[in-house]
């Protein structure tokens, strides 16, 4: 994995910040932690006034809302990374889904204003299409552009062989068809998201899109071929199941154990009723991810 390194100071402080919360919630210590790599010893700093009569209550929750702030800092640095290295002028890009992709659009609409770029933008979901009407860039379909240079998207979850868990903003369908007309699909993703093997961090299952009328079948198809547990998502604000930008439902699949995750893909494509999965196989042809310390670490399948 190679490492890019960028704005390692404003990251530095937030680090600094949930370290040193870590460190008065836990410990008196007033070291850097014994394991720390060298990379993150140097972003390590003592509090300058350590909390000490905080309740941990309140100290859990600077250091949750820090953790945050670090995890939103990592997706910019990713997503920065990934315009700046696959965007080139002339071109056609896809726009993924979710909460990274937002500081995607917001540096490609830089780049455009600032270096005048010809960028054609075709959108994975509602959600894209919006942000880039929001941020005045041209927007397109598969009807007129049928093939992209490149298309950027977050995931869910990223293992070894760059593999992908996504969905879990529930707009499989059309990012897969996107990511699937581009020549080179570029994944961006905070440091959270960076597994070994899938479910390792992403605990919530493999996001499933089916049409309404055969959530059940499918549902009772997947646990036997398969195990593990299926459950239809339901939406937050509204009563009964979310529905998907196609008009169809989601099911979340949670695994047991590690499959063969083409097979398994393939397999569960071929269930009566499956529009398609969150395993995005054999797709990614690099992955960004922005780390704690403020680096960049870029990951590529590896050679067979
Ligand atoms: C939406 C997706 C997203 O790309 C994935 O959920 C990552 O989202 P975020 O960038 O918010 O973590 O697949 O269906």
């Amino acid at each position: 994995m190679l490492c890019l390194r960028g704005r390692v100071s404003s990251f530095s402080h937030l680090a600094a910040a949930v370290a040193g919360l870590r460190s008065s919630s836990s410990s008196s210590s007033s070291s850097p932690p014994a394991s720390s790599s060298s990379s993150a010893s140097s972003s390590w700093r003592q509090p300058a006034s350590p909390p000490r009569s905080s309740s941990p209550k309140h100290v859990r929750l600077l250091a949750h809302s820090a953790a945050n702030n670090m995890a939103e800092e990592a997706k910019k640095l990713a997503a920065h990374a990934a315009v700046d290295n696959h965007v080139q002028n002339n071109q056609v890009v896809g726009v993924g889904s979710g909460s990274t992709i937002v500081y995607a659009v917001d540096r490609l609409a830089e780049r455009v204003r600032q270096e005048k770029l010809n960028i054609v933008c075709v959108p994975t979901s509602f959600q894209a299409r919006q942000l880039i009407l929001q941020h005045s860039l041209t927007l397109s379909d598969l009807d007129r552009h049928p093939e992209l240079d490149v298309a950027i998207d977050g995931a869910d979850e990223v293992d070894a062989d760059l593999t992908l868990i996504k969905g879990g903003g529930g707009c499989l369908t059309q990012e897969k068809i996107v990511a699937g007309c581009a020549k080179h699909f570029v994944v961006i993703a905070d440091f959270r998201k960076d597994s070994k093997s899938l479910g390792e961090q992403w605990k919530k299952g493999v996001p499933i899109e089916v049409i309404p009328m055969a959530y059940v079948p499918v549902s009772r198809a997947i646990v036997k071929c398969f195990g593990g547990e299926v459950n239809l998502r339901m939406a937050v604000s509204k009563a009964g199941p979310v529905v998907t930008d196609n008009s169809n439902f989601l099911l979340d699949w949670k695994f047991e154990r590690a499959h063969n995750w083409k097979e398994v893909n393939t397999a569960i494509k071929m269930i009566p009723g499956v529009v398609d999965t969150g395993l995005f196989v054999g797709m990614a042809e690099r992955a960004y991810f922005g780390m704690e310390d403020g680096s960049v670490q870029v990951r590529d399948p590896p050679v067979n």
